[in-house]
């Protein structure tokens, strides 16, 4: 079966389910925008890609994405738009230990180059990391000198380690029932990094940021390098102050929340659109369990406002 194929079986089996009756025009719509963002069901398996930096990634073909922009560059993404942002390096310098929340465990990179930072400029610092992942890869491609050493060790450390300088868990499954195993885990920095929202949208919904928010410290970093309005607005529906990470390469802006500390402010259009685009809204999981195509579905007929015909 084709993805398009699929995709539009599922989308008739959504609509009689919702007993959601739409116009010819109003169908064309919903599957147009449906073919347009969701990911491909019919296939799997990765493949190997350069970045700008010089870094290599996969591109995960299920997704139809790479783990790391491949314009930014593999490294200046992660430092841009994770390590920077979260401030954990200034937190290195006076604190004791460090706590990183890391959604979506990928290649290990993010984390990775986080250590090798950290160390730089504390040696003494203990860092304790949960991550999250439902699929670590067996041909994750090593990050360059000077992150090799680092690497090698997040990777050899799956799925639990510790040291006196490092704790390192990995939750292998669906990040949705795993986070709910962390207790007593204030973190210091949320690195989000799913695929996409709308690609990968359980990892991006009101519901499931709402149990990041129970596991994030009032003064600690959720950093991501997606813009998406649907994200922002849950966030700030949480509660979280929502701002914006610079853009780097290509890529755009990404954002920086948190509850209490500050933020560096979103810009005129940035605060227009959240409030007042229709895509502002947050992506639904109610249980937690939604399949991800259906959270997408519920969110474009929310969105162009497709309900109750
Ligand atoms: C963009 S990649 C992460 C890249 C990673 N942060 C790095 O630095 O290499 C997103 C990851 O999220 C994982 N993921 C997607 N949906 C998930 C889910 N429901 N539960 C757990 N992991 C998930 C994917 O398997 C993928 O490895």
């Amino acid at each position: 079966m084709s993805r398009e194929e699929y995709l539009v079986k599922y989308l008739k089996e959504y609509l009689s389910r919702k007993q959601l009756k739409l116009s010819q025009e109003n169908y064309s719509l919903l599957l147009r925008e449906f073919l347009r963002f969701a990911h491909d069901p019919t296939q799997e398996g990765t493949f190997l890609v350069p970045t700008s930096d010089g870094s290599l990634t996969l591109i995960n073909k299920f997704y139809g994405e790479p783990y790391h922009s491949q314009t930014a560059g593999a490294i200046r993404e992660s430092l841009y738009k994770f390590i920077y942002p979260s401030k954990i390096l200034e937190k290195a310098r006076k604190e004791e230990i460090i706590r990183i929340l890391d959604v979506g465990f990928g290649l290990g990179y993010n984390i990775a180059i986080a250590l090798k930072h950290i160390w730089e400029i504390n040696p003494n610092v203990k860092v304790e990391i949960v991550s999250l992942e439902k699929d670590v890869k067996k041909d994750i491609p090593l990050l360059p000198e000077p992150y090799k050493e680092f690497h090698k060790l997040v990777l050899s450390a799956i799925p639990e380690y510790e040291d006196e300088k490092l704790k390192l868990r990995v939750f292998l499954g669906d990040a949705r029932k795993e986070i709910r195993k962390l207790t007593n885990f204030k973190a210091n920095a949320v690195f989000h990094d799913a695929f996409s929202p709308y690609k990968n949208p359980e990892l991006w919904t009101y519901e499931f940021l709402k149990l990041i928010k129970e596991n994030i410290d009032p003064y600690g970093y959720w950093v991501s390098y997606s813009s998406a309005l649907c994200v922002r607005k849950a966030l700030f529906l949480l509660g979280f102050q929502v701002g914006s990470s610079r853009e780097v390469g290509r890529k755009r802006k990404g954002t920086v929340a948190s509850l209490k500390a500050p933020v560096p402010p979103l810009d005129e259009d940035e605060v227009r659109k959240l409030h007042l685009s229709s895509f502002s809204k947050p992506l639904r999981d109610e249980n937690l369990s939604k399949e991800p195509l259906e959270i997408l579905l519920d969110y474009l007929v929310e969105v162009y406002n497709l309900r109750g015909e």
